[in-house]
Formats: structure tokens, C-alpha cells, sequence
């Protein structure tokens, strides 16, 4: 198992591409298709699913293109549904970008906390994280955990969002608690980090578990 990431599309998000020993790979938030078809085609991997941490338009923004190429299903939380299939709940309105042929997508596979999804010799549990979006979920391969914009290093997501909730949100951070203090995080902006360093030295996380 292997990653490559970079940070793409107009709110510099975080994609990752995981792909496993026979080169099937897993994208999680596809932000910028050229550098996807790139690196795809450079490694000479097999797209076989895109993950979404959310619905928000930055974390989607090359799934149109995505799609339409590798022709593979996309992963989100049944909550988020609603927010990736609207141009105002989604932001991309708000933000200036009004094609809404862009978030025209097929129907999604939807998931739900605990889920496990395997693909090839990958597998990825689901931890539903509520709170900047309703439907926001983290994924966790091996010691990797990919937190969208529920976590970030040193910081956690915004609440001002459409259907947000603070509440919620401070809910979720109390279940990294369980994770190892080695596990890397891998955020859906910035720099990645460890939970360890978080649980020492994020403000929204000192003093929160389960
Ligand atoms: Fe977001």
C-alpha cells in the first residue's frame, strides 16, 4: 500500500491516492483532474473509487472529470447527500463558481459509521464526524487517518457552514481519543500530523475523549 497526495483546485484541498500492491487505487476528495489523470497514468495505476470526506464544492471539484474518465462509483455519508448535490449548500455559489453542471453527479454509494470498505487488498473503516457538515466522516487505513475538515493540524473545522453544528463537532473530536498517538493524520488542508501531536497541542482537542 502506497500514497501520493498534493493539494489542488480553488481551495487547495488535500486529495490522496492510495493504491495497493496491484496498483488498484482509491481517491479520496479529488480536487484538481489534471494532476489526478498524471499521476494516475505516471504510476500507471487503476482507479477504482473515490472517497469523499464531505460535500463541500472544493473537496469535489474534479469529480465530474473523474468520473466521466474512470467511470468508478463515489463514497459519502448519506447526511452530506443534500450539501454536494447543491451550488448554495455546497459553497461554489457563494465562492463565484455557477456552473452547477459541475455537481451533477450519479448516485452516490451511500455510508454510514462503522462501514468497512475493501478494495483490492485495501481496506478503510468509516468514522462518522459530524459537525462541519452533517455527513462528514474520516477514513482510517492501517496507521493513516484522512479527517477532511473535521481535524486539521493544530486546528479543527469551521461551524458556520450550512447545516454545521459546534455541538456535534466537539462530539466528534472526543473519538480520536481512540486512536494511537502514531496514527498520521492526514487532513483535508495543511499539513498532516499525528494524533498524538494533536491530543498534546490542539487546543479543541486537550482534555476531550470518549
Ligand atoms: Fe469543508
Amino acid at each position: 500500500m502506497d500514497i501520493i497526495s498534493f493539494a489542488g483546485g480553488p481551495g487547495a484541498v488535500n486529495t490522496y491516492i492510495i493504491y495497493g500492491g496491484d496498483l488498484s487505487a482509491v481517491i479520496i476528495d479529488p480536487s484538481d483532474n489534471d494532476k489526478i489523470c498524471d499521476l494516475v497514468s505516471f504510476n500507471n495505476l487503476k482507479p477504482c473509487a473515490i472517497l469523499l470526506t464531505h460535500g463541500h464544492f472544493d473537496h469535489v471539484w474534479a469529480m465530474k472529470e473523474i468520473i466521466g474518465k474512470y467511470n468508478i462509483p463515489y463514497y459519502i455519508h448519506k447526511d452530506d447527500v443534500k450539501i454536494v448535490s447543491s451550488s448554495v449548500y455546497n459553497f461554489s455559489e457563494v465562492f463565484g463558481y455557477t456552473d452547477k453542471s459541475r455537481y451533477v453527479f450519479p448516485d452516490p454509494v451511500l455510508i454510514n459509521d462503522c462501514d468497512v470498505l475493501s478494495f483490492s487488498d485495501m481496506t478503510f473503516k468509516v468514522l462518522h464526524t459530524p459537525g462541519h457538515t452533517p455527513g462528514g466522516v474520516c477514513y482510517q487505513i492501517e496507521n493513516m487517518l484522512f479527517t477532511g475538515d473535521t481535524l486539521f493540524r493544530g486546528t479543527v473545522g469551521r461551524t458556520d457552514c450550512y447545516f454545521a453544528d459546534q455541538d456535534a463537532l466537539f462530539e466528534s473530536l472526543k473519538k480520536f481519543s481512540r486512536f494511537n498517538d502514531n496514527t498520521i493524520v492526514y487532513p483535508g488542508h495543511g499539513r498532516s500530523s499525528t494524533i498524538g501531536f494533536e491530543l498534546a497541542n490542539n487546543p479543541f482537542l486537550i482534555n476531550k475523549s470518549l
